[in-house]
């Protein structure tokens, strides 16, 4: 098989970039290794910022996000008991978009599929060869016969436990890597919101976050630890623990419902540095890893594709590197803010150790300072809703 751009991973990051690349006319071939519906059915991210929303509407998949994409002007903050509002809109003139990691990979999938290039899931034993050559190789098994594709980029978009970051030889790649002393039990809930918009927590007994997905299903997560016990989490003791930790003076109650998914989410930071090594190009995921605290992961991708893709479609019509050759330091640019960002609302909104008062009083004092300064605020809303694309 021989194309222009062989794509590894049909994550957002996979299916964006072969989608741009396509309304570009540029070939490309994706392959993954998971079953269609485990890709569409995974339960992930679910805040869009502005830039990522405007992605999609541009490049022709908007529409069901135009339908079914709930528009959030602001996100609430609650601590000792009573809920802050943070007004994006007023503060930055943008918002964001709650519409699930899946629906999206669900458009990007249907587009791929009625532009009728190739997208093959289910494929195992993937590699790559000569990616300093000028042809490099993507070889893979596909139901027991072996295939190789040659191209002249491969993209690694096959999130943080794929097989191309470790491809780099050893000692090329600097990578910078924060452990967080906890992690996120998350929950899909059939339950309507009992709040229009997100609330981030910082309660005496942990961090919560109440999110959602349409008008009848609730996402919510709470603090644990890393390696907390699904099975220690029966129905009941949730919504206990998400009403004490979430519930303010004013009365304002969670809905519950029937509970559909759980999962323990570890945090960590991430960054691999560069994001290419010849002609592999990383994007997503499989570059870096952010804490979901801030909402940033998916949307760090579609920067990625949007960047990787302006490089390439540079590439083809001029025969000039220079954008591919500043891709990674473009891309690393806004990693680094989004580290900074989730770094900072997970340290605000989490407790770190078991009872440190001094740390926790700390915590509510800058709770308390940023709801009530508009500068503060500010500098929360316009990262939440996205730093402009440079
Ligand atoms: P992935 O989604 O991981 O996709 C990589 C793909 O590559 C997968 O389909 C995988 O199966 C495939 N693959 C792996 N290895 C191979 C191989 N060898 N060969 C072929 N294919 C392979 N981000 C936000 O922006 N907002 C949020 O609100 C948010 N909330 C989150 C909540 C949770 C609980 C979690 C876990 C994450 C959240 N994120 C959020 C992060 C977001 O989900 C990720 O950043 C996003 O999925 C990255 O997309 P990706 O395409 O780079 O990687
Ligand atoms: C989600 O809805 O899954 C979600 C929302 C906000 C976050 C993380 C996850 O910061």
């Amino acid at each position: 098989m021989r194309t222009q751009v062989a794509i590894i991973g049909a994550g957002p990051a996979g299916l964006m970039l072969g989608h741009l690349l396509h309304l570009s006319n540029i070939d490309s071939i994706i392959i993954e290794n998971r079953a269609k519906d485990y890709v569409i059915e995974r339960v992930r991210a679910g805040v869009l910022e502005q830039g990522t929303v405007d992605l999609m509407i541009a490049s022709g998949v908007g529409d069901r996000l135009k339908r079914d994409g709930l528009r959030h002007d602001g996100v609430w903050l609650a601590f000792n008991g009573e809920r802050h509002r943070i007004d994006f809109l007023g503060l930055t003139g943008k918002s964001v978009v709650v519409y699930g990691q899946n629906e999206v990979v669900k458009d990007f999938i249907a587009a791929r599929e009625a532009s009728e290039r190739p997208l093959h899931f289910e494929v195992s034993d993937v590699r790559v060869r000569d990616v300093e050559s000028a042809r490099p190789k993507v070889c893979l098994q596909k139901d027991d016969d072996e295939h190789e594709i040659v191209c002249d980029f491969i993209a690694g978009c096959d999130g943080f436990h794929g097989i191309c970051r470790p491809a780099f030889p050893s000692g090329f790649l600097q990578c910078y890597e924060k452990d967080y002393p906890f992690a996120w039990l998350g929950i899909l809930a059939t339950a309507p919101p009992s709040s229009e918009e997100l609330v981030y927590a910082l309660h005496e007994r942990g961090f919560a976050l109440y999110s959602m997905r349409s008008a009848r299903v609730t996402r919510l997560y709470l603090r644990c630890a890393p390696d907390e016990k699904i099975s220690e989490w029966p129905d009941d003791r949730i919504w206990e623990e998400l009403q004490t930790r979430l519930g303010t003076k004013d009365g304002w109650r969670i809905n519950r419902g029937t509970i559909t998914q759980k999962a323990v989410t570890p945090m960590r930071g991430f960054v691999a540095d560069p994001m290419r090594f010849g002609n592999l190009f990383l994007a997503g995921d499989a570059a870096h890893i952010v804490p979901p605290t801030g909402a940033k992961g998916l949307n760090l991708a579609a920067a990625d594709v949007r960047f990787l893709t302006h490089a390439l479609v540079a590439y083809y019509k001029t025969g000039s590197s220079d954008e591919l050759n500043n891709y990674s330091a473009k891309c690393l640019k806004r990693v680094w803010k989004a580290q900074r960002f989730s770094w900072w609302m997970t340290s605000m909104l989490h407790r770190f150790g078991t009872a440190n008062d001094f740390d926790y009083r700390r915590q509510i004092a800058e709770l308390d300072y940023l709801t009530g300064s508009r500068a503060a605020m500010t500098s929360l809303a316009e990262n939440y809703v996205g730093l402009p694309i440079e």
